[in-house]
């Protein structure tokens, strides 16, 4: 399977970058999800603190990803998609990738806003890239909450057109994210 994407398919690199933040951003909810319900304690305190060095793994892996797209060529939708589909496709692909550099970034700032250092994943200390500030601490996080109700919204609708290509309109849009495939022609 070739390691770059060409204009029918995605290649290795792009598709493991793919399923590696899909699933990191699984668990990253997941983990939120689970600490909202903790009372304050040494197990909240160890969500968070995994929470937090997960969002800047996933910031990290986000940013490696853009910059291979932006050395690839991008597959093209297929020729079969409406206008408005093919509006929804890239808007949605946008918005994903808005979020996934705005939730890390908020989270980042708003935790640094707070005054509560982040040890990732207890090896190094990350620097905090902004002064105390606890008034703009509370609008990030409250702004992270939003774009997470947003990011919920969009995943979902994300997912079901995965879905809907394979399932309902039987094209190749979820086969060529996957390993394996080889264009017909
Ligand atoms: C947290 C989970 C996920 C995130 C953050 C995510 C993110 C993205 C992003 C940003 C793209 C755009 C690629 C680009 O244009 O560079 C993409 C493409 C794609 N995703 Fe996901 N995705 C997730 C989960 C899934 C799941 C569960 C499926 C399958 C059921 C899926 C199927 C696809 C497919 C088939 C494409 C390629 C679309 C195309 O070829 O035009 N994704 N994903
Ligand atoms: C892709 C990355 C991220 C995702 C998807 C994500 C997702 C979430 C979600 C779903 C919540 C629960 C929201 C709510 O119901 O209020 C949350 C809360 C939180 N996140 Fe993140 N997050 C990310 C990155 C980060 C980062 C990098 C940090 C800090 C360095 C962080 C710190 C926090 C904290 C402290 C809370 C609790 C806020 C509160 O309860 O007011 N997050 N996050």
């Amino acid at each position: 399977m070739p390691i770059r994407n060409d204009r029918a398919r995605w290649g290795t690199v792009s598709q493991l970058l793919h399923w590696l933040i899909a699933l990191m951003v699984f668990a990253q909810i997941a983990l939120a999800l689970i600490f909202k319900q903790l009372r304050p304690g040494p197990e909240l305190f160890a969500l968070i603190g995994a929470h937090k060095s997960l969002g800047l793994a996933i910031l990290v892996v986000v940013v490696i990803r853009l910059i291979w797209r932006w050395f690839n060529p991008v597959p093209d939708l297929p020729t079969t998609l409406k206008p408005y589909e093919r509006f929804l496709a890239r808007f949605t692909h946008g918005a994903l990738y808005f979020l996934l550099i705005a939730m890390p970034v908020t989270g980042w700032l708003g935790s640094a806003a707070l005054g509560f250092p982040i040890r990732w994943f207890n090896l190094f200390q990350v620097p905090n890239p902004i002064a105390k500030n606890v008034a703009l601490g509370h609008a990030l996080f409250f702004t992270h909450s939003i774009l997470a109700f947003a990011l919920g919204a969009v995943l979902i609708l994300h997912i079901a057109a995965a879905l809907r290509h394979h399932w309902v309109l039987k094209d190749d849009t979820l086969r060529r994210m996957l390993p394996g495939f080889v264009p017909k022609s």
